[in-house]
């Protein structure tokens, strides 16, 4: 039976650093407060780049690393919530730059959970015959759709891309996956369309806005639940796996899923110091760091799980 691996993966942050510090000077809150609540000391902030800019930038260190040409790509999806427009979608844009031209492209909206249902669609049109070469993409640009005077949710979030490069297998891959979704607490953690004028220019701005309580809980539930199932669907038991890339929203979500798991820290892979909550980006940007610093090698079973805005949740079990 066919299965899909990853060849390829990339990352692109941009270069601002906004600190916890930058951040004491615009709301009212405090570098202890914010390390405290959530581990996050810094975040990067897209100066004048976009949302497809970074993405194409991650995709091209992915198609690098795959030592494929973009031409052999058949499928972009890209998952993203802050998209430049609704259409071009972000896939179809970064198709153009890449000059991927045989590739279908198209976005998906599953906000934090998108990288994970991205390489679940990935997998079944490779399994199924239906695309040979997907390049999968995760880019935010949150910094748009965040109110800089909201203390509850500014000091979370940053800007960022990351992208994996998935071919036909006949041996290691995807070994299982989970994906669900809980639409009626999708109240919980909000953001309307914002309307553009003629010129771009911003005309009504709409912001995220969370109910950090009741997402904790529902994070940390769907992060132990979805890793216990997708264990016992790929027969697999929990010491014979590396280490899990969890989505990197809050480092107490991440120690509490641990500890209900029975794992020790050193387990998990965090960098939401560095980049805080990046959304649908915030997995390959971890996975990405966890290939270059060679952390995985050929054989090494990894899980990836994310949970997110919609509300969504989902966890993939790969043999790398
Ligand atoms: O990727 C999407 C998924 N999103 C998440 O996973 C987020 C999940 N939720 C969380 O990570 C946490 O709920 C937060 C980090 C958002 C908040 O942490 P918390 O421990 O749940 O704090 P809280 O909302 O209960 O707020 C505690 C206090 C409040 O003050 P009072 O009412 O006790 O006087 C807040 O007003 O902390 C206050 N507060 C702040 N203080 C300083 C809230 N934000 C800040 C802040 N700085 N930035």
């Amino acid at each position: 039976m066919k299965k899909s691996k990853i060849i390829g993966t990339g990352m692109y942050v941009p270069p601002y650093k906004l600190t916890n510090q930058d951040l004491e000077k615009m709301v009212d809150t405090s570098n202890e407060w914010i390390i405290s609540r959530t581990g996050i000391e810094e975040r990067r902030i897209c100066k004048d780049e976009e949302t497809t800019d970074i993405a194409f930038n991650a995709a091209v260190m992915a198609i690098k690393n795959a030592g494929i040409k973009a031409e052999e790509i058949d499928m972009i999806i890209m998952a993203t919530i802050t998209s430049e427009n609704l259409t071009p979608s972000g896939a179809c844009e970064v198709q153009k730059k890449l000059g991927a031209i045989n590739a279908t492209a198209f976005d998906i909206n599953a906000a934090c959970s998108g990288f994970i249902y991205g390489l679940t669609i990935a997998d079944s049109f490779i399994c199924s015959g239906g695309a040979k070469n997907v390049l999968v993409v995760g880019a935010e640009v949150l910094s748009k759709i965040v109110d800089w005077k909201d203390r509850n949710t500014c000091v979370l979030f940053g800007d960022g891309a990351g992208a994996a490069l998935l071919t036909q297998s006949e041996s290691e891959g995807i070994m299982g996956y989970v994906t669900k979704s809980n639409g009626d607490k999708g109240e919980y953690l909000k953001c309307a369309s914002r309307q553009l004028n003629e010129d771009n220019s911003i005309l009504n701005n709409k912001f995220v806005t969370m109910n950090g309580k009741e997402v904790f809980k529902f994070a940390t539930k769907a992060m132990v639940d979805s890793v216990e199932e997708v264990l016992k669907k790929s027969n697999t038991k929990i010491e014979d796996i590396k280490y899990i890339i969890p989505h990197q929203a809050n480092k107490r979500i991440i120690e509490f899923a641990a500890s209900k798991l029975n794992l020790p820290l050193e387990k998990f892979y965090i960098n939401l110091n560095l980049y805080g909550n990046t959304s649908s980006a915030s997995i390959p940007i971890a996975l990405s760091e966890v290939v270059e610093k060679a952390m995985v090698k050929k054989g090494d079973k990894i899980i990836l799980v994310g949970f997110g805005g919609g509300l969504t949740y989902g966890c993939i079990l790969i043999e790398w």
